[in-house]
């Protein structure tokens, strides 16, 4: 099977799954908004493979040089953010959302495509870009709102401005990591798209799932940490078109 033709039986396996559980809920990383022209973290064209997340995505970092930062990592990553809009994947979980059939989606990523797809439930492990906060006042400004003219950005008050997203060595905000937590324990469905299962706790989810009897799904073009040993099977291919073969599948059951 090619990554745009996903294998059949597969696709009848997973929408027998979904059709029959209680509790769907959907693990999300980077890998499903790439066909959005957001480029992932890791592997192929991946952002860690030019610039160094210890130097520009660690906390220490940004406190030490936030000018540094907003030059290289986070003033490309508005532009780039600014140009996506949600693609098939991020539509196919909204349009399960609205017909029952998805109770949440967690999400490591922080483009908020999936509330702009639909989504309503949608637990932001990793923060939202969309806002920054001044680091002095704590006053939340908008990402598009922001004069990038003079970097760092600052607030009225002079403090600086940081992404409302979390950088390497902060805390995953406690809320969103219990409801997380919670949602993986007491699914029977979970699915994972679009993620290399490598950066924790986010990657713990699926062992929740699996260690609690839900059938874990995976869709990536490629195998993961997690393949052949956490999820019950992999569905290769690229998010959209999986996404949108699988909505096919299930509306034929339907
Ligand atoms: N469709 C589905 N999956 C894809 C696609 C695609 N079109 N293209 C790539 N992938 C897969 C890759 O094979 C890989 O397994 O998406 C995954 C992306 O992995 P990462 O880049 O590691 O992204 P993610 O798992 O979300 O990273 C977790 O790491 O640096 C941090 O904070 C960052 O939230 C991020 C976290």
């Amino acid at each position: 099977m090619t990554a745009d033709k996903p294998d059949p039986p597969l696709l009848e396996r997973a929408a027998a799954a979904i059709l029959k559980a209680g509790r769907v809920v959907a693990l999300t990383g980077a890998g499903i908004s790439v066909e959005s022209g957001i480029p992932p973290f890791r592997g192929k064209g991946g952002l860690w493979e030019t610039i160094d997340p210890m130097e520009y995505a660690h906390i220490d970092a940004f406190q030490r040089d936030p000018a540094k930062v907003w030059r290289v990592l986070i003033k490309d990553m508005k532009e780039v953010l600014d140009r996506a809009d949600p693609n098939e994947a991020h539509r196919a979980l909204a349009w399960m959302e609205k017909q029952n059939l998805l109770q949440a989606v967690i999400t490591q990523n922080v483009d908020g495509l999936h509330q702009c797809a639909g989504s309503t439930d949608v637990i932001e492990f990793h923060g939202n870009f969309a806002w920054q906060r001044c680091i002095k006042c704590k006053a939340r400004t908008a990402t598009a709102a922001v004069d990038l003219c003079r970097l760092p950005p600052r607030c009225r008050c002079g403090g600086i401005l940081r992404p409302e997203c979390i950088f390497f060595g902060e805390l995953i905000p406690p809320q969103c990591l219990r409801r997380a937590e919670q949602l993986s324990a007491h699914c029977d469905v979970m699915l994972v798209i679009g993620t290399s299962a490598s950066v924790y706790p986010a990657a713990s989810m699926p062992f929740i799932a699996n260690q609690n009897g839900a059938t874990v799904i995976e869709i990536n073009p490629e195998r993961t940490a997690l393949s052949g040993k956490v999820s019950d099977f992999l569905i290769a291919g690229h998010a959209g078109p999986v996404m949108k073969a699988l909505v096919k599948t299930i509306v034929e059951r339907l």
